[in-house]
């Protein structure tokens, strides 16, 4: 199957390390070129290239959709889409995590990826696509990840219904929802409960397919998502997950 990514340009957000590197990666190596986003200049900077323009900007700013928008304008002359990831939010029981990580996490995870869905999705000519890397906290709670099972469900909401406002105009929005890729992230939550081998072990037997996933199989979903090959795909959320999530 033809991807039909050729000299396609997208911005993928959160897009230095993990699932949105990934999906770069995937996206570039099916001809497309890439405006990537991080918060760091030195995380960024191993990922520019002829095919790929790397810009500083923190999801929380609302001056970061306009430069995003830009970058590609200026550097390619078109806009096909954009997958949407943020760095996740800290972990914390309901009884333990404060406003300040709640308003904090809002800016980020949440305002930033719908102001830039809104943006973008403004920008996008017919057959574009824009993808919100949530979580499988949308269907099922994680365990002490309280701000991701409260804000990644309502995110969803807001996706389903940008494609329904989209929908109208040939422009495409889906979610996306990884359960345990092998991401410095993943690391790092494994690492907070003080036995990350023995936190992998466990996890991965909840995962039907017994292992966590590598984030280039996520990418591939991710870029397929985003392709014209999935052009009567909106609206919808998809696991990647190894038959991890419970729900349907
Ligand atoms: N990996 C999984 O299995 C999994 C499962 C469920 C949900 N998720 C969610 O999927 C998203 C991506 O996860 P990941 O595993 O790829 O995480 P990751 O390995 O920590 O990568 C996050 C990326 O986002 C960037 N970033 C962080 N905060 C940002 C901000 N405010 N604005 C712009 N860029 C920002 C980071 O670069 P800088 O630090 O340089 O900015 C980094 O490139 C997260 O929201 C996570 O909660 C992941």
């Amino acid at each position: 199957m033809d991807l039909d990514l050729t000299d396609r340009v997208y911005i993928v957000t959160g897009g230095a390390r993990g699932l949105g590197r990934a999906t770069a990666d995937v996206l570039v190596a099916e001809g497309a070129k890439v405006v990537l986003s991080g918060r760091t200049e030195e995380t960024l900077a191993t990922a520019r290239g002829d095919s790929v323009e790397a810009v500083v900007a923190d999801n929380a700013d609302p001056e970061t959709p306009r430069r995003l928008i830009a970058a590609a304008q200026a550097r390619w002359g078109r806009l096909d889409g954009a997958l949407i990831s943020v760095g996740g939010p800290p972990t914390g029981t309901v009884a333990s995590t404060t406003d300040d990580q709640w308003t904090a996490a809002f800016q980020s995870v949440f305002l930033g990826a719908v102001r830039l869905g809104r943006e973008i999705g403004a920008a996008l000519p017919t057959g574009g696509s824009i993808a919100f890397v949530l979580s499988s906290s949308v269907r099922a709670p994680l365990p002490n990840l309280t701000i991701s099972n409260g804000l990644r469900p309502g995110l969803a909401m807001v996706a389903k219904t940008m494609a329904d406002e989209l929908g109208p105009a040939g422009v495409r929005v889906n979610g996306l929802l990884p359960g345990r890729i092998g991401t410095e992230r993943v690391e790092e939550l494994d690492a907070s409960t003080g036995d990350a081998d023995a936190a992998r072990e466990a996890a991965a037997r909840t995962i039907p397919l017994g292992r966590y996933g590598d984030p280039d199989e996520f990418g591939r979903v991710a870029a397929f998502l985003l392709s014209p090959a999935s052009s009567f795909v909106s609206g919808s959320m998809l696991p990647v997950d190894g038959g991890m999530l419970r729900a349907l």
